[in-house]
């Protein structure tokens, strides 16, 4: 094999995959693209001003442990939000991230490292379908890849079939609430469960809540607030989150870790000689958007209205649409031979693009692909170029 055509272990990039799938292709409509997951509403106002104020700071190293005032910011709205009282210490427990993405992909060579288990392989466990960046994080920290198949919208994997042997190698579990695609959230009593098992294990649980603002009806239950529940402390547990989804904001590359003190100061450590700081004037606009939920309740507004549009328009051909969180449609298309086929058909008939399942699931020890059957919709556009691509989707398939 050429070195071109070699593959990294996540499998690839599922919109390059897309790319190549699609060439040639001429849409018989003008193109309407769902792919990226990238928000289009518009940022809080203050965004601009508060980065021409602080312009100064792009002429600084930045710490890497963030300013107080960043700390200080998340810390309350983690508090806030999550009801978490006086048990989180921000000074210690709070890290700035280049966005989550970053984050969820370094950590994972910090619990290696910071937990120093001996003896097996070191496992990663993920559900699958997954954010391909876990599996980027398992393969930095030299650590098998353990996958959880997807058991239908609404279903969260079975905790209680894992295997003890497997838990005690086990260095992360990663496990996003929203679920990004199927936008499934983890209840309390779940979070306990996998909470547990990472104390009793020694593991670290990794949530990927970076989609936990854009919800439909009720605040999704965080792994901070669940681990407060249990015990007051956060051994074992980090969130990551940014400004991408909740403030629109994907180009500032703003967002933290927080959780575990012992771990977020080891992993500080790490950060300080292997990852980029977070420029100060970007950490001023997290300070601003943080103390502000005016714009997130508007953003949350504007995705509910598409997701009420798409249960409308989609539910007769695919029954109920509706999610409890995040902004993308995971729609079963087995009728119309799965993902990879209707996707090239709604991209040939009705200029939309969406994308295959498959491409951000792996294919599990039996060879089976638990995305194969279903097409993934972003729901970042226009309330009406949404419901355009909504009603070219069904007269192409009906
Ligand atoms: C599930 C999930 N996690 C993490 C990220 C990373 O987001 P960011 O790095 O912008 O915070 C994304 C981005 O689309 C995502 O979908």
């Amino acid at each position: 094999m050429s070195n071109s055509q070699k593959k990294p272990a996540s499998g690839g990039n599922p919109f390059q995959r897309l790319r190549v799938q699609l060439e040639g292709i001429q849409p018989a409509l003008e193109p309407i693209t769902l792919t990226i997951g990238e928000p289009k509403h518009e940022p809080p106002q203050f965004f601009m001003e508060v980065l021409s104020e602080n312009r100064e700071g792009f002429r600084k190293y930045p710490p890497i442990h963030g300013t107080p005032a960043f700390r200080e910011a998340v810390g309350a709205w983690l508090c806030n939000r999550y009801g978490l009282g006086q048990s989180l210490d921000a000074e210690r427990s709070v890290i700035p991230l280049n966005g989550s993405r970053e984050g969820l992909v370094t950590a994972c060579v910090s619990a290696r490292d910071y937990l120093g288990k001996t003896g097996d392989k070191p496992a990663v466990i993920l559900p699958n379908p997954f954010y391909q960046s876990y599996g980027a994080g398992a393969h930095m920290a030299g650590a098998e890849l353990v996958l959880l198949p997807e058991q239908g919208t609404g279903v969260l994997p079975d905790l209680k079939v894992l295997d003890p042997t497997l838990l005690d190698r086990t260095i992360a579990f990663y496990f996003a609430s929203p679920a990004n695609p199927q936008g499934t959230v983890a209840p309390m009593a779940y979070w306990k469960e996998l909470i547990s098992l990472a104390r009793k294990h020694n593991f670290m649980v990794f949530a990927d809540e970076c989609y936990s603002e854009i919800y439909r009806t009720t605040p999704p239950t965080g792994v901070l607030e669940a681990a407060h529940a249990l015990d007051g402390t956060f051994k074992n547990v980090v969130t990551f989150n940014s400004l991408s989804k909740r403030s629109n904001l994907p180009g500032l590359r703003c967002g933290f870790a927080a959780g575990d003190p012992d771990f977020i100061q080891f992993y500080a450590d790490f950060r300080n000689i292997a990852s980029p700081q977070v420029p100060l004037p970007a950490q001023a606009v997290a300070v601003r958007a943080y103390g502000d939920e005016e714009h997130v309740i508007e953003t949350r507004r504007l995705y509910n209205e598409k997701y009420e549009a798409a249960e409308a328009i989609l539910s007769p051909l695919f029954g109920s649409v509706m999610n409890d969180g995040g902004f993308f449609l995971w729609l079963d298309t087995s009728r119309w031979g799965g993902g990879i086929k209707t996707a090239e058909k709604l991209w040939r008939e009705a200029g939309v693009k969406v994308l295959p399942g498959a491409y951000i699931a792996s294919d599990m020890p039996d060879g089976t692909n638990p995305g194969a059957a279903y097409i993934r919709l972003a729901l970042v556009d226009s309330l009406d170029i949404s419901r355009e691509a909504f009603k070219r989707i069904v007269t192409c398939l009906e």
